[in-house]
């Protein structure tokens, strides 16, 4: 056998093309003997079939049919987004154009850590991270591997600004990400402020700024993610002024409403953050990553600012060489605003507003209809594109099991969320070609996983 074949260079689209044709083959083969959204059987069963099919992994002699086997079993095994059943998390369908981007960014394989190594990536970038950060009403935008290392990142930034003595307030309702960012930057033990009706209370915020001592830095959230709901922006955004607290908002559900003429008013107050997060693998029809921190005053990214020699010299960097290391605190970086930026690129705000406008509406068809249906409990209307429900009369713990009947039978995923000290069943809306009768059929699924739970 001669040197496997490269992506990139000259041959490389040839060379790629049969391979495509065994993926696409393979993810044909593996989605029909799925058939669902997950896999039947459980955690054991899809262990067994990924174990067989890996056989093993380093062998002494490769195996030419190795991609067709492992894409076959990956999507045989897949919890598949684009299934209208697979309704769980913020976990979308990514959109096949975007998904074409991506393999350009992996056969090209630009890493953005210096300009010699992604001459027209790390432009594009440049483009591409000042029009979202203009979305929000930022100066600039770094790009991040999600919500997490954006919060990760808005805490960084807000400790250097203000030092060590920095004290978070967060909604009790904001991600983990959020009070795990504190402990990643050494600060001191972050306050929760109550959140009892599921978004961050503004008196109660008031009141936390007046008692603690700063300097503070609060993080609100836009678009929850147990419901989906978003924290009354204008009114945290005026206290936050009032105190002199720095103000984060993890915007990386809600922030796609930003595409929408619609919902975008949901976000007034965003403009007012000095950091945004905003996630477009989540509200943006993404493969994972796409995420951003949108920064309003640029001169927070000083703090980014690093030097090794092998990638950013003075030298290079006085002649004009753009210095992108501090631009992240990762090092190689692959080029995700590709795909980001093909997507809106194909289409534009409008199509995209759409998409949004879509998966919206399909949240509140999916409330009416469980609002009207006398065996299921509607937590509230949607803000965005959740829905929190339960089976009426039902146990935490029957919920909970009925969940995972669904599960291992691979009949549909929805998640789980506490809200009123009760367990729901969550459906997190995201695919955009679910039809009505897909909704439906989802709660005949709970309805008869039920059943078998329900003491005769
Ligand atoms: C509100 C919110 N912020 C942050 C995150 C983390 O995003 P990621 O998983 O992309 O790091 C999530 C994930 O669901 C989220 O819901």
């Amino acid at each position: 056998m001669g040197l496997p074949p490269l992506a990139s260079g000259p041959h490389g689209p040839d060379t790629l093309r049969p391979l495509l044709d065994t993926v696409l083959d393979a993810l044909r083969t593996g989605t029909a003997a799925r058939g669902g959204p997950l896999p039947a059987g459980g955690p054991d069963a899809v262990t067994a079939k990924v174990t067989k099919a890996a056989g093993e992994l380093l062998p002494d002699h490769g195996d030419p049919d190795a991609l067709h086997t492992l894409v076959t079993a990956l999507a045989e095994g897949a919890a598949d987004p684009a299934h209208p059943l697979c309704a769980a998390h913020l976990h979308g369908p990514p959109l096949a154009v975007a998904t074409a981007a991506d393999l350009a960014a992996s056969a090209l394989n630009p890493s953005l850590d210096s300009w010699d190594q992604a001459p027209a990536a790390s432009a594009l970038e440049a483009l591409l991270t000042h029009a979202l950060a203009r979305e929000t009403g930022a100066t600039d935008a770094l790009v991040t591997t999600g919500g997490t290392e954006s919060n990760h990142l808005a805490v960084l930034l807000a400790r250097e600004t203000h030092g060590a003595g920095l004290r978070l307030l967060h909604g009790a309702n904001a991600h983990h990400s959020v009070p795990r960012a504190a402990w990643l930057a050494g600060l001191p033990e972050p306050v929760a402020v109550p959140a009892p009706a599921g978004t961050l209370d503004p008196a109660a915020l008031d009141e936390a700024l007046t008692r603690i001592p700063g300097p503070h830095l609060v993080i609100a959230t836009a678009g929850t993610t147990d419901a989906g709901l978003i924290d009354p922006l204008p009114e945290i955004a005026g206290r936050c002024a009032a105190h002199g607290a720095r103000l984060h908002v993890d915007a990386a559900y809600g922030g796609g409403l930003l595409f929408s003429d619609r919902h975008r008013p949901k976000l007034t107050g965003l403009e007012a953050a000095d950091t945004v997060a905003l996630d477009l693998h989540k509200l943006g029809w993404q493969p994972i990553a796409a995420g951003l921190l949108t920064v309003t005053d640029p001169d927070d990214l000083a703090a980014l600012h690093h030097h090794a020699d092998y990638l950013n010299a003075d030298d290079d960097t006085d002649a004009g060489l753009p210095d992108l290391l501090g631009r992240s605190p990762r090092t190689s970086r692959r080029p995700d605003i590709l795909k980001i930026a093909v997507t809106l690129k194909t289409l534009g705000r409008g199509g995209l507003g759409a998409l949004v406008d879509e998966v919206c509406a399909h949240a509140e068809r999916f409330a009416a209809l469980i609002d009207t249906h006398p065996a299921f409990e509607l937590h509230a209307p949607p803000t965005i594109s959740t829905v929190l429900f339960r089976p009426a009369h039902a146990t935490d713990t029957t919920v909970a099991a009925v969940r995972r009947t669904l599960l291992t039978t691979g009949t549909a995923v929805l998640g789980r969320a506490r809200a009123d000290d009760r367990l729901w069943l969550k459906a997190t809306l995201l695919n955009p070609h679910t039809q009505p009768g897909d909704l439906a059929a989802l709660l005949t699924h709970v309805e008869s996983a039920l059943e078998g739970h329900t003491p005769r």
